[in-house]
């Protein structure tokens, strides 16, 4: 590893002393930057990922651009369904949508596993070429099995979840056997990026604060546990994002994983009520970066001093950036963060 490599990421997810908070983005490559509108005018939103220069290039250019310590692997929650022959589209403005919404375990039993290296050898030929291209760790992910359980019979994106939560409640034995389809998937196309080179992974559970705690405990929380154990046998991070999902975090921190990331709804004296012990990341309202330049400042310098007492922190968004961002909102906020934290580190 070159000695110019940055691991500050890295050891803020290993709850580490660290010289300044790191902070990277969610969704921080996309449609909010020029060089990435041009590249797709000639690439649809997939075949991105299957150019894998093209891929590290759309991957590297926010590392480039804005100045953040972490990049993370360009393609999508979609991209392992969709290599095992699922037909999905991701309609622009909309998200991902499935042409037939899965109704029963039957729809599941034909599936053919995943095999990373046979179904998704660009992605990995991507992340082996990044490994030598980077000088920040390189993250890699993957959606959550309620996350994309919720694509997949919804068929698309939703309010409220009620299908997803109808198949869990009336299936049982269906929903279990869908958790684990979707979790050996999700495990599988994690080691891969490991094992190609990427130093942490995060597994995208955007919706699953649509659930109970209870339900989150008997029908989601062994799947996670599951992922979880087996990733904690590598060398790699663990990261787990949710929206909306505060009343969960108890049953979060039982997990094997290292860093808990969520949105504005949650605060840091939430986490101190509750008594969450792991490193955190998140969790500013990306609404705030098209607020004028001092409020965002102020609400970022707030929540710094927040977590700043905190052993482990990583700053990022709630959720991801809208296309309207502009990206020199998004510079000056990483500047800020680095700036900031350098000065007032307790020693
Ligand atoms: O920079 C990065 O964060 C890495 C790339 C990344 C994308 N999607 C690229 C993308 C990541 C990590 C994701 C994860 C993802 N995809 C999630 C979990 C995170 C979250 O936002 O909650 C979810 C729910 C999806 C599903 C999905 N894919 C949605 C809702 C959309 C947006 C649809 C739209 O047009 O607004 C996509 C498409 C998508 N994924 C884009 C990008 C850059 C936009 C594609 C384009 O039109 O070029």
């Amino acid at each position: 590893m070159s000695p110019l490599f940055n691991d500050v990421f890295l050891k803020a997810c290993r709850s580490e002393h660290v010289p300044y908070t790191p902070v990277w983005f969610m969704r921080q490559a996309g449609r909010y930057q020029a060089e990435y509108r041009s590249i797709r005018e000639h690439y649809s939103f997939f075949e991105i990922s299957r150019h894998p220069e093209v891929c590290a290039q759309v991957t590297r250019l926010p590392v480039e651009k804005l100045g953040v310590d972490a990049a993370i692997l360009f393609a999508d929650i979609m991209t392992p369904l969709k290599a095992r022959g699922l037909k999905v589209e991701i309609v622009e403005g909309v998200g991902p949508v499935f042409d037939r919404p899965i109704r029963s375990g039957a729809d599941v039993a034909h599936w053919k596993p995943l095999d990373p290296s046979q179904d998704l050898p660009y992605v990995l030929e991507t992340v082996d070429l990044l490994h030598s291209q980077l000088d920040v760790p390189l993250i890699g992910f993957a959606g959550a099995p309620f996350t994309l359980a919720s694509y997949l019979i919804e068929g698309g994106p939703s309010k409220n979840y009620h299908q997803t939560k109808a198949f869990m409640y009336a299936h049982p034995e269906d929903w279990a056997a869908l958790m684990d389809d979707l979790s050996a998937m999700t495990l599988d196309y994690l080691l891969a990026q490991i094992h190609a080179g990427a130093q942490a992974v995060q597994l995208f559970d955007s919706w699953v604060g649509a659930v109970s705690e209870e339900d989150y405990r008997k029908s989601i929380a062994p799947a996670m546990n599951r992922i979880f154990s087996k990733l904690k046998e590598t060398e790699a991070v663990t990261l787990y994002f949710a929206t909306g999902a505060g009343h969960l975090l108890t049953e979060w921190n039982k997990l094997p994983v290292d860093v808990l990331s969520f949105d504005w709804r949650t605060s840091a004296n939430d986490l101190r009520r509750l008594g969450i012990t792991k490193a955190v990341q998140g969790n500013l309202d990306p609404a705030l970066l098209l607020a004028p330049q001092n409020l965002l400042r102020a609400r970022a310098q707030t929540l710094l001093d927040q977590f700043q007492d905190r052993p482990g922190y990583i700053f990022n968004l709630g959720h991801g950036v809208f296309p309207e961002v502009k990206e020199k909102t998004l510079r000056a906020l990483a500047d800020f963060v680095h700036t900031y934290t350098s000065q007032n580190k307790p020693e």
